[in-house]
């Protein structure tokens, strides 16, 4: 018989977007929420749940927030060890810092070893599921699918594939990254929690032949998430243009080879020309905002209130390692931040819909994960408002529950996450680091 666990706290779900309309009004808080056979079963009154529940677990978290784990739209787990390498922007950082790291994935320890480090510390900071750039070789990837699988959890990820401006070692071809990527799919795409995504890094480290392969693979797997990048920095977008002088912009590279859809993944897109926001939102494709990168690497400042206004999919993301912290909450603070210096600010409850049905979606996997509604997998985190003594004393003096989260969201870390739930299972502590 299965066992179910009942807890108790403030239990947060979204009954819509607080995009639309009133933020608050798109959450409700339940007092208690049911886990059964690694699904939600059930939120509402903790006295009618233990009622139904007669047999279940109950642990009591008080004043605890209880929310689905952090869902993060787009991570480069290969570049965990160089996370926080000081003084480059985008091109300099990857020929300097994130090639050298890459080129270590050929050895299947290594990447299991990072892949497995990644997931502790991720775990520990409450992030549930992530998007995954890998590198070239294909132990990349199974490392990485291996570790997730042993922990149950719902990852996507995908190889990535570069056939020229890498160095040596670190370079496939239009064919072999077809073929590797083909194979890499076939064996996992679907498994357990494991989804595959069809990943050419960006433009300019792909031929138009290597794009046009991997647009003929998304066309095979119509089903499968594609992820890149896309207009992070203006020196990126000129070397793009002139690599590919015919293209009318930067998206244009990857639309003129069937890499524009609805399954496609677009991390960073700040400097977007209007045709190219044009398509993407025609096209229902995910713009993925990285803040910590874009402060970090100097990249610039993403339009969010714009891009939601006007009706993009937008997920929210660490970009670790070109992004400074593991954390979504420290990603959430630098969104608010990023969103201030356009003169936007964030509600709190838009801050955590973004890391969790907002990052879900862009996934199009918003009917399984990001928010606790009954059917949903069990993926959830419980999140210590007063977590230090600075957040203590001011989660003290709010009069309103907003004004209790957000010092939280501003200020929380690690310290901040009590537990977390993959599967309907409590992850055990030393996995959380
Ligand atoms: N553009 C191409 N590759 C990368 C990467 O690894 N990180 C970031 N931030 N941007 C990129
Ligand atoms: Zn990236």
């Amino acid at each position: 018989m299965t066992q179910e666990t009942i807890l108790k706290g403030l239990v947060l779900s979204f009954t819509g977007s607080p995009f639309d309309g009133t933020p608050e009004e798109a959450v409700v808080l339940h007092e208690a929420v049911a886990l059964s056979a690694g699904k939600i079963a059930a939120t509402g009154a903790a006295d009618s749940l233990t009622a139904t529940y007669p047999q279940a677990s109950v642990t009591d978290h008080g004043e605890k927030l209880i929310l689905a784990g952090f869902v993060d739209a787009h991570v480069h787990y290969p570049q965990t060890a160089m996370i926080a390498s000081w003084g480059k922007r985008l091109i300099d950082w990857l020929n300097l810092y994130t090639f050298p790291e890459e080129m270590k994935f050929g050895s299947p320890d290594y990447a299991m070893d990072i892949a497995t480090r990644y997931l502790d510390i991720t775990a520990a900071h409450g992030t549930t599921t992530m998007c995954s750039f890998c590198t070239i070789h294909p132990e990349s990837v199974d490392a990485f699918f291996l570790a997730a699988k042993a922990r149950g959890q719902r990852v996507v990820a995908g190889k990535t594939c570069m056939d020229r401006n890498a160095p040596d070692g670190l370079r496939d071809t239009a064919r072999s990254a077809y073929d590797q990527s083909k194979a890499l799919l076939e064996k996992w795409h679907g498994t357990d929690r494991i989804s595959y995504a069809i990943t050419p890094r960006f433009s300019p480290t792909s031929t138009p032949e290597q794009l046009e392969a991997m647009g003929a693979l998304w066309a095979e797997h119509p089903d499968c998430l594609m992820q890149t990048h896309l207009s992070e920095q203006t020196d990126e977008i000129d070397w793009v243009r002139s690599l590919f002088p015919d293209a009318r912009d930067y998206l244009d590279t990857y639309e003129a080879h069937g890499l524009l859809g609805a399954y496609g993944l677009y991390g960073h897109a700040i400097h977007l020309e209007p045709r190219e926001r044009d398509r993407l939102r025609e096209h229902g494709a995910a713009l993925i905002h990285c803040p910590t990168s874009n402060t970090f690497i100097g990249s610039g400042l993403f339009d969010m209130a714009g891009l939601m206004a006007e009706g993009q999919r937008i997920g929210l993301a660490t970009d670790t390692g070109g992004g400074s912290s593991f954390s979504m909450l420290r990603t959430m603070a630098a969104a608010y931040e990023v969103g201030q210096l356009r003169g936007a600010a964030l509600h709190p409850a838009q801050l955590l819909w973004l890391a969790t049905v907002g990052s879900a979606r862009s996934l199009r996997m918003e009917d399984r994960i990001g928010n606790l509604t009954p059917g949903m997998e069990a993926d959830l985190i419980v999140l210590d408002l007063a977590s230090t003594p600075a957040i203590a004393q001011r989660h003290e003096e709010a009069s309103q529950f907003w004004e209790a989260v957000f010092p939280t969201i501003m200020k929380g870390d690690d310290r901040a996450i009590a537990e977390v739930w993959i599967g309907g299972r409590k992850v055990a502590h030393q996995m959380m680091g």
